[in-house]
């Protein structure tokens, strides 16, 4: 990975972890840093914020949680290490309910936190992307429209904004009781593990020619 695509990323970092615009987050810091992942990987994921337990204490997404240990179990049925993903989210700050517990990101902080989903994206240039879930998917549209559902395309393998996106759920414990088991789950991500393996082929075919 070039010095250059690391200085950018230290200073986009350091952009997020300064931002005031969220007026309901003002308290909270970006999850945004080299705890990430590779800025060179084999795949993007996108999520939808911070959880309280995971990424807002651990400031690593998806980790220190029960969807942390979810996504490690998906991530292992198609051997994808850690250290050759991203994780970014739509919202990059933990939206929490006056008592403390998560709640959802509201539409303008989506909005507010667009800028950095796209400079992240444009900044890292992976050639697959993966959305957990609605909110990421939506947030995509922020980007470059799109008409893609989680119901209708988790697990397919289709084409946005030039490059090749997975659409797939999100691994809380949640939306695994009542919107998409993990058999069903891990179903999905083979059909990642196949855009990976046919992106990865066609590279090799071209290299050896
Ligand atoms: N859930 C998310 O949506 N994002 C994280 O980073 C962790 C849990």
């Amino acid at each position: 990975m070039s010095s250059t695509k690391q200085k950018l990323f230290l200073s986009l970092s350091a952009e997020a972890q300064r931002c005031l615009i969220c007026s309901e987050m003002r308290d909270k810091t970006a999850v945004l840093s080299e705890l990430n992942g590779s800025l060179d990987p084999r795949v993007l994921f996108i999520a939808e914020a911070p959880g309280r337990q995971g990424a807002d204490r651990t400031r690593r997404p998806f980790w220190g949680d029960k969807s942390g240990e979810n996504f490690q179990v998906l991530l292992d049925s198609i051997g994808l290490r850690r250290e050759e993903i991203f994780i970014t989210n739509a919202v990059l700050c933990s939206p929490r309910k006056p008592n403390g517990a998560n709640r959802n990101p509201k539409k303008s902080e989506i909005k507010n936190c667009a800028n950095f989903l796209r400079r992240t994206i444009d900044l890292i240039d992976p050639k697959i992307i993966a959305t957990l879930g609605a909110v990421s998917l939506e947030a995509l549209k922020l980007l470059e429209n799109h008409s893609f559902f989680v119901r209708s395309h988790a697990g397919k393998i289709v084409s946005w904004n030039s490059k090749i996106l997975v659409p797939l759920y999100h691994p809380s414990p949640q939306v695994i009781a009542s919107h998409r088991r993990m058999d069903q789950q891990l179903k999905d991500y083979a059909a990642l593990g196949e855009a990976i393996s046919n992106l990865e082929a066609a590279a090799r075919m071209k290299f050896d020619r």
